[in-house]
């Protein structure tokens, strides 16, 4: 990554610039014509992201891990230890830099118990959040608009990096941050059907949206990660409270998890 950058910073300067550099023989390997056509939008996609630090309360990595352990809690309480589709999310108010923050709501994929194909992790905790702050019975009753103005308070945790659909979401949303676990990468690389498109670049092209959200990758990703490493993977260890169902091969609750005999 770092020697991508610096090629990308070596060939915009050598693109944009009338001095000709004389390049050493092995710098050339990194000069495909694919380098050459990308790397200027990777230099200043760089520029982007270093020149608009957002303000933003400092928050520890201990508090960081503690809410993504609990988008991978929310799986438990909501489908199972174990889940097919291991996508939890919670959305969480970081009121103060001392405090762990409050937590609005939780989701977890539910498209199989629906049908819905929209409702991924982040998208099922959007809704829920959405009703969750305008319940008239609840403790926000909000209104619409003080809704969509609350979303640039609130931080998004989820176990794996939101796809193109549930990023673009979270963008139009304006959240102040979104917190991801494994990525999509690595879920391609384990056998994963995704869409190969980082959240970083739709954050990155969303400018002209006007609200800024920050994006943190890789938060706990070794502890995320076997929630999703089993699906495609025999050999895989199950999850934490899971076993090798001995017919079928998926992973479930272990017996202790289950209703006592
Ligand atoms: C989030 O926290 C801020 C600061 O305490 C508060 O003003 C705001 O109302 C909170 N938002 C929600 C939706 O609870
Ligand atoms: C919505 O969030 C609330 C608060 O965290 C939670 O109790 C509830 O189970 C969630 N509902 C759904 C459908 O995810
Ligand atoms: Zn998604």
């Amino acid at each position: 990554m770092l020697s991508r950058i610096f090629t990308a910073i070596l060939v915009s300067v050598v693109v944009t610039s009338s001095v000709i550099l004389i390049l050493p023989g092995s710098w050339l390997p990194f000069l495909s014509l694919d380098t050459l056509h990308r790397a200027p939008s990777l230099a200043q996609r760089g520029a982007t992201v270093a020149t608009t630090p957002l303000e933003i309360v400092p928050i520890s990595l201990r508090t960081r891990e503690y809410w993504m352990r609990e988008a991978v809690t929310a799986l438990h309480g909501l489908v199972s230890p174990c889940p097919f589709a291991a996508f939890g999310t919670v959305i969480v108010n970081h009121t103060s830099p001392d405090d762990l923050g409050d937590p609005i709501c939780i989701g977890a994929n539910a498209m199989s118990s629906t049908g819905n194909p929209t409702l991924h992790g982040e998208i099922a905790a959007i809704n829920n959040c959405t009703a969750v702050l305008t319940d008239p019975k609840g403790i926000y009753k909000l209104s619409p608009a003080e809704v969509i103005a609350a979303w640039k308070d609130l931080t998004l945790y989820t176990t794996a990096e939101p796809c193109p659909m549930c990023a673009t979401a979270i963008r139009w949303a304006g959240f102040r941050e979104c917190v991801f676990g494994t990525s999509i990468e690595t879920l391609i690389r384990m056998g994963w059907g995704q869409i190969d498109l980082p959240s970083s670049e739709i954050f990155e092209r969303s400018d002209a949206l006007g609200t800024k959200t920050r994006l943190l990758q890789d938060v706990l990703a070794k502890e995320t990660d076997p929630y999703f490493a089993w699906q495609f993977d025999g050999a895989a260890t199950c999850p934490v409270d899971c076993e090798r169902d001995s017919g079928a091969g998926t992973c479930v609750p272990t017996a202790d998890n289950e209703v006592d005999l």
